[in-house]
């Protein structure tokens, strides 16, 4: 590659060109794993952020244990290949407000980023207090106070109200809890990065995009547990989400918008992305009253499955609600979102679920096919309207279930059914109660595929 392009390259995707550089090691970080890094790696930090920023390197063959530390605006983390950040497993390397529970952390921080080719690692095993292939029983630092409930672990990388941030080429290995949080930011670039989350270890979503706007993924690998993108609305709403060219497994929701909605979430695109094995594919849980509009999923790969139901997720490939979440809650609205070039196979059927106050409108699927067939011995039968609303309903499953729905486009829509081995199955497709208007099919096909000996066990 000539220095031309690289420079173009680095310009495009550093915030500065950072050519200042400082190596953890000449602060007296020794690498070892077992002795804490904490100061001289913040040191090394904090050096560079007043130096007008630059990079703070971690040397190959280094495993730099370490508390939370707080990235600076204008530095970038190099992470070596070979080496890695390991957060600390003890709750006395971590600050005292539960919100800050991060093992990189950047506050307030502009053109910041993480970068090199290694990893960060959450050594996400020091927090399982009993190991169980249905779901991992987990510790959870509740005794101070500091944080309430069973959910009280420290995430993995958090940038908070932060501008113009950078993330590529990183592994981000084994998080405690969540792993990439994005909160208030505006402007953040991930590229080229991987996610590992244990595979039973409750609540290591991917990356949650909470309350930020202008966000660009691409080019991501996440196998985890939890929810794999998870864009949020807490404190303010969610503008402009870009993800395209992405590899997702989990156990919960490849791609879930909400259940924290309590504003809008708008102009979103996801493209080419490959979901595999995942409890559910393309999913909303609008709970909280904020609005969802223009959104896009193109050229998707799904197959959904079943997994034990102490997870979330039902098989089901799209899966779009909206309902309050409880009697104080308001209904949100879900409107112009498009499907088109999808293709699924799966073990439920498609599930679009409006409320009387929420309405779903405008909602199109184009170039659609769907293979539905069982290949695990969970049982099925169930509407899963959770969290809150009508909870779980006993119900057959149809290919696709609607119900509150104003403007509805099926264009060359294929529906194909291995339909003796889904015993539970009813119709094709399944207009439930009131409220469903402005329907239109072009080229909508549905057909059962008979099991030829082999084909299927
Ligand atoms: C960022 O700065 C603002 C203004 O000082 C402050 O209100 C906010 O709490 C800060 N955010 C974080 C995460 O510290
Ligand atoms: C603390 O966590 C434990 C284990 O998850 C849980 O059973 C308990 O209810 C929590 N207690 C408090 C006060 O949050
Ligand atoms: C995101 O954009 C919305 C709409 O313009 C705005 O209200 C909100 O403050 C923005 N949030 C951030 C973190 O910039
Ligand atoms: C789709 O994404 C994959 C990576 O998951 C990439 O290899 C492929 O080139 C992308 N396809 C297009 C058309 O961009
Ligand atoms: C959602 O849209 C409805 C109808 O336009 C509006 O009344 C409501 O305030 C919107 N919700 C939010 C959180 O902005
Ligand atoms: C749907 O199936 C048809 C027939 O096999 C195929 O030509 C088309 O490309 C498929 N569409 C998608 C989006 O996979
Ligand atoms: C869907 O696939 C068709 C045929 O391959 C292609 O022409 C069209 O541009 C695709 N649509 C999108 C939104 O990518
Ligand atoms: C569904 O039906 C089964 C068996 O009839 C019953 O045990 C179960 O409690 C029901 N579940 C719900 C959510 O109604």
């Amino acid at each position: 590659m000539s220095a031309l392009i690289v420079f173009f390259l680095i310009s495009l995707y550093s915030p500065c060109i950072a050519s200042l550089t400082f190596s953890v090691s000449e602060f007296g970080a020794v690498g070892d794993g077992i002795h804490y890094d904490t100061n001289p790696i913040q040191s090394a930090i904090d050096t560079c952020a007043s130096a007008g920023g630059g990079r703070v390197i971690f040397p190959a063959g280094g495993d730099y244990l370490t508390g939370t530390l707080f990235l600076r605006s204008h530095v970038i983390l190099e992470v070596e290949g070979g080496a890695r950040i390991l957060g600390g497993t003890r709750e006395e390397d971590y600050p005292k407000e539960s919100s800050r529970w991060y093992v990189v952390l950047a506050e307030n921080a502009t053109g910041v980023g993480i970068t090199g080719g290694g990893e960060i690692n959450g050594q996400s095993s020091a927090f399982v207090v009993r190991p169980d292939v249905r779901k991992n029983v987990m510790v959870s630092w509740n005794r101070t106070g500091a944080c309430l409930g069973d959910e009280c672990r420290p995430r993995l990388v958090g940038f908070l109200d932060s501008k113009e941030v950078r993330i590529w080429d990183i592994t981000l290995n084994q998080p405690a809890y969540w792993c990439l949080h994005l909160v208030r930011c505006d402007d953040t670039k991930i590229h080229d990065i991987a996610i590992y989350g244990d595979f039973n270890t409750p609540n290591n979503d991917g990356i949650d995009i909470e309350d930020s706007n202008n966000t660009i993924i691409t080019r991501c690998h996440i196998d985890t547990g939890d929810d794999a993108i998870c864009p949020k609305s807490s404190m303010g709403s969610v503008y402009n989400l870009r993800v395209t060219d992405c590899w997702i497994r989990t156990k919960s929701s490849a791609i879930k918008l909400g259940s924290a909605s309590w504003f809008d979430f708008k102009n979103f695109l996801f493209d080419n992305i490959t979901i595999f094995e995942s409890h559910r594919g393309l999913g909303m849980q609008i709970r909280d009253g904020g609005n969802v509009s223009d959104i896009i999923f193109s050229n998707i790969k799904i197959s959904t499955r079943y997994y034990d139901p102490l997870w979330w997720g039902r098989a089901e490939p799209i899966y779009i609600t909206t309902c309050p979440r409880d009697s104080t809650s308001k209904s949100g609205f879900i409107s112009n979102i498009l499907f088109e070039n999808i293709s699924a196979v799966s073990e439920n059927g498609v599930f679009l679920s409006g409320s009387r106050n929420g309405i779903l409108s405008n909602i199109k699927l184009k170039n659609v096919n769907i293979t539905y067939k069982r290949w695990t011995k969970y049982p099925g039968g169930l509407y899963d309207y959770r969290p809150g609303c009508q909870d779980l309903v006993n119900h057959s499953t149809s290919g696709m279930m609607m119900e509150h729905i104003d403007g509805l486009d099926l264009e060359n829509v294929n529906m194909k059914w291995f339909k003796s081995n889904v015993k539970e199955w009813i119709f094709p497709l399944q207009f439930k109660g009131a409220n469903v208007n402005k329907l239109s099919f072009h080229d909508w096909n549905s057909e059962i595929i008979n099991i030829i000996g082999g084909v299927l066990k």
